[in-house]
């Protein structure tokens, strides 16, 4: 295939996006209709892969968290970033956020815009909703915000589906908050963690042991990517599905296009899907991910296509829905031949 026919294979493929922070997929289209000063609209996005600093991505969310500070700047943000991800062909999203309060919007004022703004765009495409506990934030404010998450789940049990751990990975640690999670997966939600955004083994095995239904990164665990070699084990042995994030760990400077570490995934046959992380801070799309796993990853349209129909395993949805997808995805294919002829 040419590059013009690999762009455009990459477009159409129906794509299952399962990686996606609220507050770091809004496009500076997003940001203008938000009402962002230019200057911030250009300060959020960190596409340059000279940037390479984890702590400086982290100074961005604070742009996007001003521009979503009332329930309806959260509801149009929500919308637009779905209308966004379903013109380039994701066919389900698992959108992500974290329960946040401010002036005029309790936390959960918050999740209940977030949900409106789902329910409100049913017709573009499936959408589920994963609600986050960030690391930085004190174990009493975790624990409040899980008896929120909770609460919402027992509200809207048809989109959220997942509980997740995120935030700066300097700080914090899982074992304190893994009752929480413990707790989370009692009631009946699905977990992923992420995990090995920063060289930390002894963490990433307490993740492990916890064995989360996904893990976001796992960028340091493999032992040429200064990981070690019980949790690659370990990890072989669980073959926990891992949301496989490019540009974002390009850009925050844990690794190159070409020398990723998925690489050892697809070395040892194991389970991963392709996701963008933070559109809006990485200036990236779903379609680009996938075009720089042909360019980088070498990988072909039959591969491609498999990340989608493995995606949706993967996926927190249920297996009516899996089941829909999947249909959908081998109807593209038939109708769409001719990209996986050589
Ligand atoms: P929000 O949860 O919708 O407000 O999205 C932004 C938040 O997602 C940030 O404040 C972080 O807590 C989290 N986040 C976004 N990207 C990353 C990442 O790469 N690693 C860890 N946390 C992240
Ligand atoms: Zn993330």
């Amino acid at each position: 295939m040419d590059v013009v026919s690999e762009n455009n294979f990459c477009f159409a493929l129906p794509k299952i996006e399962l990686h996606a922070h609220l507050n770091g997929s809004l496009s500076d289209k997003i940001l203008r209709i938000l009402g962002c000063r230019e200057e911030d609209v250009q300060d959020y996005q960190c596409a340059s892969v000279d940037q390479r600093n984890l702590d400086d991505t982290f100074k961005k969310f604070g742009i996007a968290h001003k521009a979503t500070y009332c329930p309806e700047a959260v509801y149009i943000a929500t919308k637009n970033v779905i209308e966004e991800f379903s013109q380039e062909n994701v066919i389900y999203l698992e959108l992500r956020t974290t329960p946040r309060y401010e002036v005029g919007m309790s936390s959960e004022t918050y999740v209940e815009s977030v949900v409106r703004g789902i329910q409100d765009t049913k017709n573009h495409m499936m959408v589920k909703l994963i609600l986050s506990l960030n690391r930085q934030h004190s174990i009493e404010k975790c624990q409040n915000h899980l008896d929120l998450i909770l609460k919402m789940r027992s509200k809207y049990p048809d989109i959220i589906q997942g509980i997740d751990l995120s935030g700066n990975p300097i700080h914090g640690s899982f074992n304190e908050l893994k009752y929480l999670f413990e707790k989370a997966r009692k009631a009946g939600l699905s977990t992923t963690i992420h995990c090995g955004e920063i060289e930390n083994s002894e963490e990433i095995k307490e993740v492990l042991a916890f064995k989360p239904d996904r893990l976001g990164h796992a960028c340091y665990i493999h032992p040429n990517y200064n990981g070690c070699e019980k949790n690659w084990y370990q990890l072989k042995e669980l073959k926990i599905p891992t949301e496989i994030c490019l540009s974002s760990n390009v850009i925050t400077g844990t690794c190159d296009y070409e020398n990723h570490h998925v690489q050892e995934w697809i070395k040892d046959d194991l389970p991963f899907s392709l996701n963008t992380d933070d559109k809006g801070v990485f200036k990236t799309s779903l379609t680009q991910e996938f075009q720089y796993a042909m360019k980088f990853l070498n990988l072909s349209s039959s591969e491609l296509w498999r990340i989608s129909m493995n995606a949706i395993e993967h996926s927190f949805a249920n297996s009516e829905e899996k089941s829909f997808l999947k249909s959908k995805l081998v109807d593209w294919k038939n109708k769409n031949l001719h990209f996986f002829t050589k």
